[in-house]
């Protein structure tokens, strides 16, 4: 509870110990750091995503399974709206019963509107983006009568590749200076109402998708929303909108199982990755994030709902600065559980809270403390080294009263100060879990055993 500050030369004497006893711990640090050189560099495309040459000779060569856009109208000068178009391209090619390759031909930009593609398809689908994809430029270009919740949706469809080398940009400036965003009212206020900015890309009760090689930026909110889906694979993408842009969370995904995500660079004003209720057997490898706010389980159990999440992994990859490194957040009253995290071989770089457990989640001033809560376990925290940001401590596991955190463990955790030589003490409120490595800090507020309370309480298995 008391911030108590040691000295870093304090810590690391009382960790020296631990420095000489561990050479596998530095074995694996020294991996980790050669494994990555270049690791901040844009993916990229891979090698299939450029389009073969006779697509360009012949573009309505339905034939081969390729539907060119041009061929069915479309303009793309950048300004034309090509909605038409498109949606045409789509409906041919989903009633095409071999597999059909939608083709946006690069060196050309189309603009198209908030469009719903439906499925379900004869056959599978590649959406081969090389060239550019843009919305109507911000709100005042937005028709009144289109949705301002989501701009590109992809609707029950089995079996897709959303793939190329192009770029799909979703112009966001212009809703981030909405009046009702944070702080960009008159005299940096927040105006009231609602503020909706549309997605851009969702993918909505859905199965068997790929996204890969593609560059995504500047959405008016989240870039990716995956939503109902199951095997969801996604690699060597990049997404990019500025620091201060709100809400522009890189792939948010939700009721979701069986995701990928690999190879991939993610700088945004919001979270990284972003994990919400029902999603399990989640596979995060080798991407970099930041900056942004991290990696994220949650917010979860948000008006006394009931979330479940289990199985996800983050490993072997980057976060730099950012507000938060890897957060479970849950908000008081929720039900449910997360379980099954791991978190391994994370390097952090200037973060301003690599580990945290918030159960005390609350966007306003409104939130009580319940008996009810999302309830948190078996978290491993494994190789985490790095650098954090001394506004605040590095390790922040705030659990809830009436449900404990339990089984956190810790295993080469080492995490310094950026700048100066201040250590702060690692936070724990209810967390009961054990170290298997000493680590930098020192955490000695985990506790023991099994918390009294989860013998009355009646958890709520997922
Ligand atoms: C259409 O594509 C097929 C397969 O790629 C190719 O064999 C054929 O020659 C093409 N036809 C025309 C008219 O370009
Ligand atoms: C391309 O194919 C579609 C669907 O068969 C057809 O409607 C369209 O007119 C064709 N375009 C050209 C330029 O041949
Ligand atoms: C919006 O209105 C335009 C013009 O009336 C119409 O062409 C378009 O189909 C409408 N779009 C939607 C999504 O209803
Ligand atoms: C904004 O701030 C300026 C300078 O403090 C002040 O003169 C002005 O009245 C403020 N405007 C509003 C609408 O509050
Ligand atoms: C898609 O995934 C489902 C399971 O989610 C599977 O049963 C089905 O065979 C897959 N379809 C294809 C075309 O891969
Ligand atoms: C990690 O991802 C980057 C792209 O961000 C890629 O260049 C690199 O090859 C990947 N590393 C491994 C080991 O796959
Ligand atoms: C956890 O998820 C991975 C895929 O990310 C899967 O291979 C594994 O079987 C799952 N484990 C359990 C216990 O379901
Ligand atoms: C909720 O409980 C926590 C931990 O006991 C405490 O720090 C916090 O002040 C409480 N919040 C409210 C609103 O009672
Ligand atoms: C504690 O969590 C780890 C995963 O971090 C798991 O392998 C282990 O089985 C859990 N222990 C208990 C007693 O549930």
């Amino acid at each position: 509870m008391k911030n108590c500050k040691l000295s870093l030369m304090q810590v690391l004497c009382i960790s020296f110990f631990c420095f000489f006893l561990s050479t596998q711990a530095r074995r694996h640090n020294h991996k980790h750091k050669h494994t990555h050189p270049h690791i901040s560099q844009p993916p990229s495309p891979p090698p299939d995503s450029a389009s073969p040459p006779e697509e360009a000779t012949n573009p309505n060569n339905s034939s081969s399974g390729v539907f060119d856009v041009r061929s069915f109208g479309a303009v793309g000068d950048g300004q034309t709206d090509d909605t038409e178009a498109f949606k045409m391209a789509w409906d041919t090619a989903c009633q095409s019963e071999s597999a059909a390759r939608i083709l946006v031909p690069r060196g050309f930009s189309f603009m198209i509107q908030s469009t719903i593609f439906t499925g379900p398809c004869l056959g599978g689908l590649v959406l081969q983006v090389d060239g550019t994809l843009v919305p109507p430029d911000g709100p005042e270009s937005w028709p009144k009568n289109a949705s301002r919740h989501q701009w590109l949706v992809f609707y029950r469809i089995n079996e897709m590749s959303l793939q190329g080398g192009g770029v799909i940009d979703g112009r966001g400036e212009k809703w981030w200076n909405l009046p009702c965003k944070p702080h960009r009212g008159i005299n940096g206020t927040t105006l009231p109402g609602p503020c909706y900015s549309p997605v851009a890309i969702k993918f909505f009760m859905s199965s068997n998708l790929t996204v890969q090689g593609l560059k995504i930026k500047n959405s008016p909110q989240f870039h990716f929303r995956f939503d109902n889906c199951r095997n969801v694979h996604i690699e060597s993408i990049s997404i990019s909108a500025p620091a201060r842009s709100p809400n522009t969370d890189g792939i948010h995904i939700e009721n979701t199982n069986d995701v990928q995500i690999y190879n991939s660079v993610i700088s945004n004003g919001d979270d990284c990755v972003s994990i919400g209720s029902g999603c399990y057997d989640v596979d995060i490898r080798n991407i970099t994030c930041g900056p942004g706010h991290g990696i994220s389980i949650g917010s979860l159990g948000n008006h006394n709902s009931r979330a479940c999440v289990s199985n996800i992994t983050v490993r072997d990859s980057i976060i730099k600065e950012t507000d938060n490194g890897v957060r479970i957040k849950t908000w008081q009253g929720g039900s449910g559980s997360v379980s099954g995290v791991t978190f391994s071989n994370i390097h952090m770089d200037n973060v301003r809270n690599p580990i945290m457990i918030n159960q005390f989640y609350c966007l306003n001033k409104g939130c009580t403390n319940q008996t009810s809560a999302v309830f948190v376990s078996d978290i491993l925290y494994s190789n985490i080294r790095g650098t954090y940001d001394v506004r605040s401590s590095p390790m922040h596991f705030a659990c809830s009263d009436a449900l404990p955190c339990t089984n956190l463990t810790l295993s080469e955790v080492e995490l310094l100060p950026a700048v100066g030589d201040i250590v702060l003490d690692p936070y724990c409120w209810n967390a009961y879990g054990e170290l298997q490595t000493l680590t930098i800090p020192p955490v000695s507020c985990l506790l023991e055993g099994v918390p009294r309370s989860l013998l009355d309480n009646d958890i709520e298995h997922c």
